[in-house]
């Protein structure tokens, strides 16, 4: 068994050692970025694939086993067939833009208008556009200490500087220790409820709260809300929904949304940002022109029509998410790995410390012995040290998450129980 405090003899395969520094001949912060956790995993599953010839059982991936409606497909061909396969304007198509309009008063409790809302190649962009809007030399970003990957990776490149703060009991944010890890270079607080990794959903009293927070210090909002129709417990509430009764310009709250989970469309590529005021609006556009000039024409047709059959699609694969994390984590939180199961999400935090092994061992030991591949939780914890140019020198991983590992549990149900079922083998053998 791994000793934590010996260095280890696996492949460096996964590992992401700490302590790099960057090297001269790379200037730019981009080139100081380590590859995430999230990376590690898919080439070493492939790896492992092409070397045995068998199936991998994919627990690392966020990729629903349900498919988009019929009609999604059939907009999509149609569109093709009908030659609407030219540059669309940067905002979006207006058809697509109205609907999602219509969808955010009805759905989301917010309000908006289609001149504040632009169509995204999936919200990955609309993301990293948003902070691109919103970025300014020395300014800093409050992000959890646990959280996406790609969520610090698109501040760094951005331009802003990460302030990592950290979460209380259940992986939940207190105000009032983002309140202190704020300084007067704080520009934006990044919310995702339902999170990824953890799951959490946060209740009307603790958005209320953050929002409060953000208001009072004159931050800006991103509210990353992927997955939004992933809410088990209880409904999910939209930042931005507590401030539609506010004047448009003194609107604070960005909102960003996928297609890719509500709907299956993880390969169609398409997503929205619902921007607080016009100012913000009208300089994403600049930004878009300059990054996309547009988003697939046809595929905006295949989101007019997912928007059209949204809530019986949305209802049955929440549904068919909500069975597979009741009947597969339940044996998972039975065996003590799993505190409680997650509220939302696609995700879950396992914790596998009784195994004595650190999370990439154990990660690495499953793929080789098992054949399930899964992400090591300290990818999700790591803390950068940048210098004056914002390029990262020095990174490490939060100690706690040393023996934390991401399950998705959005895949197909055979394949998660195997997976689960082989884990748990996998944990037996450990200890
Ligand atoms: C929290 C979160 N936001 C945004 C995304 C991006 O999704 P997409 O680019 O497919 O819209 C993901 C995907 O995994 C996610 O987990």
């Amino acid at each position: 068994m791994t000793n934590l405090n010996q260095p280890s003899t696996e492949p460096a395969l996964l590992r992401s050692e700490g302590g790099t520094s960057v090297s001269p001949d790379i200037l730019s912060a981009a080139g100081s970025i380590p590859s995430s956790c999230l990376h590690g995993i898919f080439r070493a599953a492939e790896a492992r694939e092409r070397q045995t010839g068998e199936a991998v059982v994919k627990l690392h991936v966020g990729e629903p086993y349900y498919t988009p409606t019929d009609d999604v497909a059939e907009a999509f061909v149609a569109a093709v067939r009908r030659g609407e396969t030219r540059y669309m304007g940067i905002e979006g198509h207006v058809d697509l833009r109205e609907a999602i309009v219509e969808k955010l008063r009805d759905d989301n409790g917010i309000d908006t208008t289609a001149s504040r809302v632009l169509v995204t190649p999936g919200s990955c962009q609309g993301l990293f556009s948003l902070l691109k809007t919103l970025a300014e030399p020395g300014a800093e970003i409050l992000l959890p200490e646990l959280h996406w990957p790609v969520h610090l990776q698109q501040a760094l490149l951005a331009g802003f500087r990460p302030v990592l703060y950290p979460l209380g009991p259940d992986f939940r944010p207190d105000p009032e220790v983002i309140a202190a890890a704020a300084t007067p270079r704080t520009k934006v607080l990044l919310i995702n409820s339902p999170a990824n990794p953890t799951g959490v959903v946060l209740d009307a009293a603790e958005i209320g709260a953050l929002l409060g927070l953000a208001r009072g210090r004159g931050w800006h909002v991103i509210s990353d809300e992927a997955y939004e129709h992933f809410c088990y417990d209880r409904e999910h509430l939209s930042v931005a929904s507590l401030e539609r009764d506010l004047p448009v310009d003194e609107r604070i709250v960005h909102s960003v949304f996928t297609f890719s989970k509500s709907f299956a469309m993880t390969g169609y590529r398409l997503g929205y940002v619902a921007l607080a005021n016009d100012r913000a609006a009208d300089v994403m556009k600049v930004v878009q022109e300059a990054n996309i000039i547009g988003t697939s024409t046809p595929v905006q047709h295949a989101g007019i029509a997912a928007l059209k059959s949204r809530a019986d699609a949305a209802a049955a694969n929440r549904k068919a998410v909500q069975r597979n994390r009741d009947v597969a984590l339940s044996a998972l939180a039975r065996a003590g790995l799993l505190r409680e199961l997650p509220a939302g999400g696609w995700y879950a935090m396992l914790d596998v410390a009784r195994t004595g092994l650190d999370a990439e061992t154990f990660a690495l030991r499953l793929l080789e012995s098992k054949g399930v591949a899964v992400v090591p939780g300290n990818g999700f914890a790591m803390r950068p040290t940048l210098d004056e140019q914002g390029r990262i020198v020095s990174h490490d991983y939060a100690p706690w998450a040393r023996s934390l590992i991401r399950i998705a549990f959005c895949v197909d149900p055979a394949q998660l129980e195997t997976g689960v079922r082989l884990l748990l083998d996998f944990v037996d053998e450990c200890v």
